[in-house]
This record gives structure tokens, C-alpha cells and sequence, in this order.
């Protein structure tokens, strides 16, 4: 890590402000000033005196050396065996800094104030998936004040494809922050095989910039959270600030690696010796609070990365000392019913869980809007 120079820096600020001033002309060229036979110079000088250029700019400024591969790690046993994605994972594995392509320093209005975000809510979502973000952003996920405290939300990515398609995500990306400011983008090839880099990078960011937020959401984009019901629980404990240790979710006990190198979740002798991953909470959604958060981010860095990113949080906790928990409000692997005369998106079966996997955007959106009917009515001795 080295931090940029000073000049360097200042010269950086100049080219943006230069860059933000050339946007900002274009934009009044085309929305204020109106049609195009009206159009007249503009006196920049006083544009600029006027109006703030809109730039966030970030009062750490961070870069990394592209990180190299590590060609040792092919002298591994077996390596040769193993599938592409898991030499990649091998030959990379010991990289864990890369630098932000959108960041949002203030995002929980600065690391003092940040004891004001009660819930933030930290999704882990693929550029492609901008209809889940935009699903999100209006239903569960919504910025709030919930029953008197701030739900903050986050959405953390990586980099998809290359060439032209690349470019055009990295675009939609920028745009969506423009308009939401809820982006966290790093320069590393988004992977299955690379979600724990992307839970440690966040994790770093967190104790950067919002060290102080009480409670966490940390999940994926595809399930339906209840943050209104989850408000409402972590407000029920006796100490609710978020310093006492809380990691609640779906929880596996006892589960094995999967030896199999077909295998989406293969996970090799050679890198979990062990026939079993400690405790932990499945990775599509669990609530901890910020002190487990940070402690989980210290021992990270004495722990080799795993690519199973959930299974590594459970390892991370397990060298604290520290347990996760169940909690019956989660269902990781949806709702189990069979009777095909409950209907499964009945919003009564919704209305009181805290987190449930796998929605489709559009059964997501109908279902927040019926929970928070005020008409509705549930019997549960007839549904449950
Ligand atoms: C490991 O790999 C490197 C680079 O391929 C090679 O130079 C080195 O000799 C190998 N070490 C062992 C112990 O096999
Ligand atoms: C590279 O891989 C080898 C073999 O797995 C390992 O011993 C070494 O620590 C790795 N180097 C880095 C920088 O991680
Ligand atoms: C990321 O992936 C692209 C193709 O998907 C590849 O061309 C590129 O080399 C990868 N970058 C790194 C740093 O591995
Ligand atoms: C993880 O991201 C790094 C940086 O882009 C890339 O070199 C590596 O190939 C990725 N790993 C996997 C398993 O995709
Ligand atoms: C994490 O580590 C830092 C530095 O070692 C320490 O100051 C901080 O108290 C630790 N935080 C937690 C929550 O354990």
C-alpha cells in the first residue's frame, strides 16, 4: 500500500475539477439553456463561482500496485487436477488490496457520525444485476427512517467481463451512483471463487469509513429481507448500539467440504484440511452487529483466504472465540412447503420472517407492497 503523493494528488484534484467543469458545461448546455438554436456561450468563469462542481472526492485517496500472480502456487499438489477457476483462485489468493473504482467516503456521514446508520444494509451484487438493485432500492432495501433510526443501504461489486461489455457495466455503474450514491465498486474480476475477497474488501472499507454503524445486513440480491421486522428486533435487545457481539442467521453446523472438482463449492484437501468448516451462517443473509463486524475484519488478516466466503466468516468467528447463532426468522434456502394448497407467496408466510432466498425482482416488489398493506389480514391457525 502506498499512499499517493501530495503533488500528485493536488494534480489528480485539478484534472477532476477540469473534468467536472467540462460536465457540468455540457449539462447546462443541454438541460438549462435549452433548445440548441438557443444556444449561447456561457461565461464559465461564473458558472464556476456559483455552483459547486459535483465531485465526491475521497479524503483518503488509496492505490495499490496491480497485484502478480503467484506462480508457486501451481508447486501445490494436485494443482494441475484442479479446474481453471480454482488455479485462478490459488494464483491469486494472497491478493487482498485493489483499488475502488466508486467509493462513497461519507457515506455514513463520516467515520464520527456513523454511529447514526442503525442498520446498514450490504448487498452483494454482479454489475449485470441491476434489475435486483433496482428492485431493492424501492422495496426492502429503501433508505429509511424505520421506527426512529437510519437504514443505510450498500450494494458491493467487482468487475465483470472485458472489452466493450466491461466498459458498458462500468458505465451503468457510474450512473447508478450519480442517482442513488450506493456503490461500492473495486477493481477485481467479480467470481464465485472471489466473494470472500469481496466480504474482507468491504470489511476494510467499513472500519475505513463507517466504523461505527451498529448493525449490518450483509447478504445477497436475490432474497427478500424484512428490515422493517428487523429493525424492530435488534431494537429489542437490551444494548442495541452495536458493541456487543450479534451474528445471526441460517446457521450450518458440521458441514463438509465438498471434495468433488466439479463442484461449484470444491473446496480441496489442500486448502481446508479439515473434513469440516467451523460453524456458520449461510452467505445469503445475516445480521451482525458492527463490533462483530470489525472483530471478524481483524482476524481476517491472519487467515489464509477460502473461497467459500460464508464458510470463512464462520472461521474468522471461530478464532475470536465468538459463535454464530440461528435465528427461526431465517430462511436461507426459502420456505420449505409442500401443500400445494398454501399459496407460496401469500405475504402472511412473509410478514413476520426476517430474511427469505431466492425472489425473482418481480414476486419482490409485489410482496413488500402487500406486507404493507393495511388491509391485510392474517388467520394464522389457517395458514400455519
Ligand atoms: C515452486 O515454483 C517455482 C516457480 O514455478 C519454482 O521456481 C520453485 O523451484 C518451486 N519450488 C518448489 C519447492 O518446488
Ligand atoms: C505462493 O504460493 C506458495 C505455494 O502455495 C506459497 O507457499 C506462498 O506463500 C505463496 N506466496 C504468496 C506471496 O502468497
Ligand atoms: C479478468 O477477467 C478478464 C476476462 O474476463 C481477463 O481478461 C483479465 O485478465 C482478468 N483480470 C485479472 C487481473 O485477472
Ligand atoms: C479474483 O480477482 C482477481 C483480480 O481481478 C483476478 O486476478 C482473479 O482471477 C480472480 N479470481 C477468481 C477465482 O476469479
Ligand atoms: C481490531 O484491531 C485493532 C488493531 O489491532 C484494534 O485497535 C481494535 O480494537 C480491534 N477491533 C476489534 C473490534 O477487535
Amino acid at each position: 500500500m502506498f499512499r499517493v503523493s501530495r503533488r500528485k494528488f493536488l494534480k489528480g484534484k485539478r484534472f477532476m475539477l477540469a473534468g467536472a467543469f467540462v460536465l457540468m458545461v455540457v449539462y447546462l448546455s443541454k438541460h438549462l439553456i435549452g433548445f440548441e438554436h438557443h444556444f449561447q456561450p456561457v461565461d464559465v468563469s461564473k458558472v464556476t463561482s456559483q455552483v459547486e462542481p459535483p465531485i465526491k472526492t475521497s479524503s483518503y485517496i488509496f492505490s495499490w500496485p496491480r497485484c502478480q500472480q503467484n506462480i508457486s502456487a501451481a508447486n501445490m499438489t494436485d494443482f494441475s487436477s484442479f479446474p481453471d477457476r480454482m488455479k485462478d483462485f490459488l494464483y491469486y489468493r494472497h491478493c487482498r488490496h485493489f483499488p475502488m473504482l466508486l467509493d462513497l467516503p461519507d457515506k455514513c456521514g463520516g467515520p464520527g457520525k456513523s454511529a447514526d446508520v442503525f442498520l446498514l444494509l450490504v448487498i452483494k451484487s454482479p454489475p449485470v444485476n441491476y434489475d435486483r438493485r433496482e428492485v431493492l432500492r424501492k422495496t426492502w432495501a429503501k433508505e429509511r427512517l424505520e421506527n426512529g433510526v437510519w437504514i443505510r443501504r450498500l450494494f458491493i461489486l467487482g468487475m465483470m467481463d472485458s472489452g466493450y461489455e466491461k466498459e458498458r457495466l462500468n458505465k451503468l455503474l457510474e450512473m447508478e451512483q450519480r442517482e442513488y450514491n450506493d456503490i461500492l465498486q473495486w477493481d477485481f474480476n467479480e467470481s464465485f471463487y472471489n466473494l470472500t475477497l469481496k466480504q474482507i474488501l468491504f470489511l476494510e472499507w467499513m472500519e475505513r469509513n463507517c466504523p461505527n454503524a451498529r448493525f449490518l445486513l450483509n447478504g445477497d440480491d436475490d432474497v427478500f429481507a424484512n428490515t422493517d421486522n428487523m429493525v424492530l428486533y435488534l431494537q429489542s435487545f437490551e444494548v442495541n448500539d452495536g458493541s456487543k457481539h450479534l451474528f445471526i442467521g441460517n446457521l450450518n453446523i458440521n458441514m463438509e467440504p465438498i471434495r468433488t472438482p466439479g463442484s461449484k463449492y470444491f473446496v480441496p484437501v489442500q486448502l481446508h484440511e479439515s473434513d469440516v468448516f467451523p460453524p456458520y451462517c449461510s452467505g445469503g443473509g445475516f445480521l451482525l452487529s458492527g463490533y462483530t463486524a470489525l472483530v471478524i475484519y481483524n482476524m481476517s488478516q491472519s487467515i489464509t483466504l477460502l473461497p467459500i466466503d460464508d464458510a470463512y466468516m464462520g472461521m474468522c468467528l471461530g478464532k475470536a472465540g465468538l459463535h454464530p447463532s440461528s435465528h427461526i426468522g431465517v430462511k436461507a434456502a426459502g420456505l420449505d412447503i409442500s401443500s400445494n394448497r398454501i399459496d407460496t407467496h401469500d405475504p402472511c408466510l412473509y410478514k413476520d420472517l426476517l430474511l427469505v432466498h431466492k425472489f425473482p425482482p418481480s414476486h419482490m416488489y409485489l410482496l413488500w407492497q402487500r406486507i404493507h398493506d393495511p388491509s391485510l389480514t392474517c388467520d394464522y391457525k389457517k395458514k400455519l
